[in-house]
């Protein structure tokens, strides 16, 4: 079966236009059918317990303070401390249960009574909490109004008193009043995630979380849907498959080809000034690291650091809480990747179109400058804010926007932004020439729709405000993550490898392009609106579930292409020989396509099936997925990029690989050992806590301080060793490679090796239309 390029480009655009219907509607919706705040919560007497303003001011301290860092609401955010809607709607629930054993038995406490009177007594909790009306007002009964203080009391206590064996500093929330208010937007969280939406029998949450107490259990649409994805799974799996092998995709190939040695390249000026974001992204990532290190040690020792640092006259816990180390560490994740793929992004150009345009080099250095100053910028924000020395309005515009994965304050994110816009027209100016040479589904213009994309899905975090509802938030937050990982990221993996195979000489720039355009069919098609599957607990309209089982599964087809390629790769890299000049990145870009199988394809699968889902949500089984995906399938492309880099600008002869494959395997199985031996065996007990009982005790002190757990935590640390010693040793060579760089020479009038072959192969490709 022969697709041509024509046909892919229109169905590119079907896809393009159908994602933009559904989730425009989606976004209609989630304002219109999500839980809204109530202008008042009453008690029975009519007297005002909190106000709409209470619970806004409430998500501001819980943003300010970095919450989502320590634990979770609605299940997203950290998992070291307590979900905040499952804790609270569990002192809920216990609360009113004492109530109404003393109310209604005259006992001194719901210990005392029988078995038969304590289930009489649940009977009357779970229709109380389940049977709420979401209105102006939100009318509590007489034991939700006296758990409803209980639960504020003991935020107050926790949040601004401290616990230091739970790793909570005190002051933590700096205001007794602050921490109330925390408290009422914690249980409004709760309360919709138990009162059943208008004419279902569950609440607005799909009764997440798992709280039997508190009626909530699974809904039969998981288990509906459940079995739906997985029969979609072994049938997309198999249409992947046949897909693959009918489409006539050629691999690359070594064998007999005149692969372009790196010192034969000659390099431009501005070649070397992107070559800078390498050296950077490397001080980011051990900073990284050593963060992963320290949170690492806080889940073994919550109230410091060995003793060493209170020798030292410092409170590691209060100058350093869990929540920052957290917060910088995905952050600093997102950075480094980003910071490699914007220096690749730049670093490309040349290489294929032979020239550079004028002053290339000094606006290559100004983004290099606004990228360090914001990444500085934004990192301090984050300290500053949440330590709360940034005081009133601007806490979130020049500080911590408290949000996971978009931390930083809004001046920082816009600064990004106009990066990301800047990068875009840079590329777009380098890549110029070709651009008017090839079709508009080219491999240039494919490097900045993708690259683009990034850019245009980061505007999706300016569309809510610390007053937008959380549920609200949530919906536009996923948009840029998810989006991201499983959208544009990915077209960019796929992009960018093409054109770094293509200038190998692995591959003809138009079979490239038709592998690129097919894998972007495949991934719009499914990824953009498999978002999704993050909208099923937290509070959006239902029919999320049925749309996400579908579309998220779906994702699996251009995982089996992944895999393909990667195993097609591999097959070149062995056939090439020792000659092969670029054996080392493309060990990188084989183990990005299988981590990325590995680690988005068999574990993001089992948490995606709905039913396995919402048990699972926010325990340490997505933790494995988010490593084994983040790091395995973009991190490992970046840094293959990055050695592919370093291996042009080093002088002839002085190439020395050994340090950075050695680094390669501390990586491969420091990432391994972290995921199966920490991450997700600690998930599995997770999974049967919650099962055996319910969600909120899969997430307690009391959990993580069993002697299994804590053994598994001792255990992943070889692990977490042998990925920071992989990182100081690349981070070492980069140095070392500074001192045997090649010197720039300017750019040569008849281009490179690279770019005469693409040339000459664009004129004489002009004609066919396959
Ligand atoms: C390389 C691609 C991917 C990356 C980098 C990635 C990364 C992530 C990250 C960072 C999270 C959030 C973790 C957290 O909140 O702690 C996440 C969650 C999730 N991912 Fe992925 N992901 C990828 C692909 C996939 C795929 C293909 C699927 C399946 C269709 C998937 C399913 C999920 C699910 C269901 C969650 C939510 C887990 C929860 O309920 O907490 N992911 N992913
Ligand atoms: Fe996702």
């Amino acid at each position: 079966m022969r697709i041509r390029r024509e046909t892919l480009a229109k169905a590119l655009v079907v896809a393009f236009v159908f994602n933009l219907v559904v989730m425009g509607a989606g976004a209609y919706l989630a304002y219109e059918q999500s839980p809204q705040r109530p202008a008042e919560v009453v008690g029975p007497d009519g007297d005002v317990i909190a106000t709409n303003e209470d619970i806004v001011a409430g998500k501001a301290v819980f943003q300010q303070n970095s919450l989502m860092n320590h634990g979770s609401v609605l299940g997203n955010g950290a998992y070291f401390g307590a979900d905040y809607t499952a804790d609270a709607l569990d002192r809920l629930t216990t609360n009113m249960r004492e109530y109404v054993a003393r109310e209604r038995y005259g006992a001194s406490s719901y210990a005392a009574l029988d078995d038969a009177e304590q289930a009489a007594v649940n009977d009357v909790v779970e229709r109380q909490l389940s049977a709420g009306e979401f209105g102006e007002t939100l009318e509590l009964t007489p034991a939700e109004a006296y758990a409803y203080g209980e639960v504020r009391e003991s935020y107050v206590e926790r949040y601004n008193g401290g616990d230091r064996e739970a790793g909570i500093p005190a002051g933590f929330v700096s205001t007794p009043e602050d921490a109330r208010r925390f408290a009422d937007f914690a249980v409004w969280t709760a309360m919709f995630s138990a009162i059943d939406r208008p004419g279902t029998a569950h609440s607005y949450t799909n009764d997440w979380p798992y709280a039997p107490g508190a009626g909530n259990d699974a809904p039969v649409s998981a288990l509906t849907w459940s079995v739906v994805a997985m029969v979609l799974l072994v049938g997309g799996g198999g249409l992947g498959i046949w897909l693959y092998s009918s489409v006539e995709l050629p691999e690359p190939d070594a064998a007999g080809v005149d692969v372009p040695d790196p010192a034969d390249v000659t390099l431009t000026p501005s070649q070397f000034a992107a070559a800078r974001f390498v050296p950077v992204a490397a001080v980011l990532f051990l900073a990284q690291t050593l963060l992963g290190g320290l949170m690492a040690h806080y889940y073994i020792e919550r109230g410091g650091f060995y003793g060493l640092a209170s020798a030292l006259g410092v409170d590691a816990l209060s100058a350093l809480p869990f929540a920052i180390t957290k917060a910088w560490h995905i952050d600093l994740a997102i950075l480094w990747i980003a910071t490699l793929w914007l220096g690749i992004g730049l670093f490309l150009p040349p290489l294929l179109t032979g020239r550079e345009p004028a002053n290339q080099k000094r606006y290559v250095h100004v983004l290099l400058g606004a990228l360090f100053v914001v990444v500085v910028g934004g990192l301090l924000g984050i300290w500053l804010g949440s330590q709360g020395y940034i005081e009133g309005a601007l806490w979130w515009i020049l500080g911590n926007e408290g949000l996971e994965y978009l931390e930083v304050g809004r001046l920082w994110q816009v600064g990004l932004l106009v990066g990301f816009a800047l990068w875009t027209a840079l590329v777009a100016r380098g890549f110029k020439p070709l651009l008017k040479r090839e079709s508009r589904f080219g491999l240039a213009h494919m490097i900045i729709y993708a690259g683009g994309s990034i850019g245009l899905l980061f505007a999706a975090s300016m569309f809510y405000t610390p007053q937008t509802t959380m549920v609200v938030t949530e919906f536009w937050r996923w948009w840029v993550v998810h989006m991201w990982v499983e959208g544009a990221f990915e077209f960019f993996v796929v992009a960018v490898v093409a054109v770094a195979l293509v200038a190998m000489n692995l591959l003809s720039r138009r079979s490239a392009e038709k592998a690129v355009m097919l894998e972007a069919l495949l991934v719009m098609g499914a990824g953009v609106i498999g978002v999704s599957h993050h909208y099923w607990w937290i509070g959006l309209p239902d029919y999320w579930v049925p749309i996400g089982s579908v579309f998220s599964t779906l994702e699996f087809i251009p995982l089996v292409f992944i895999l393909f390629e990667a195993i097609g790769e591999y097959r070149a890299m062995r056939d090439a020989g020792e000659s092969f000049p670029y054996t080392l990145p493309f060990m990188f870009i084989v183990a990005s396509g299988v981590w990325n199988f590995v680690g988005a394809g068999v574990l993001g699968f089992f948490i995606n099936l709905p039913l396995v889902n919402y048990y699972e949500h926010g325990t340490f089984l997505t933790v494995g997925h988010a490593h084994a995906s983040m790091f395995g399938a973009f991190g490992f492309l970046a840094l293959g990029l990055a050695v592919y880099v370093l291996q042009f600008t080093t002088k002839r002869g002085k190439w020395d690989g050994t340090n950075l494959r050695r680094a390669f395997w501390l990586w491969n199985i420091g990432l391994a050992w972290m995921v199966f031996v920490g991450d997700v065996p600690v998930g599995f007990l997770q999974l049967e806590t919650v099962f055996t009982g319910n969600y909120d005790a899969a997430r307690s002190l009391a959990f993580y301080s069993r002697d299994l757990v804590q053994t598994l935590f001792w255990a992943r640390l070889p692990g977490d060793v042998l990925l920071i010693l992989g990182t100081a040793l690349f981070s070492y060579d980069v140095l070392k490679k500074r001192f045997v760089r090649r010197d720039p020479t300017a750019a040569s009038s008849d281009g490179t090796v690279i770019s005469r072959r693409i040339f000459g192969e664009s004129a004489s490709a002009e004609s066919d239309d396959d």
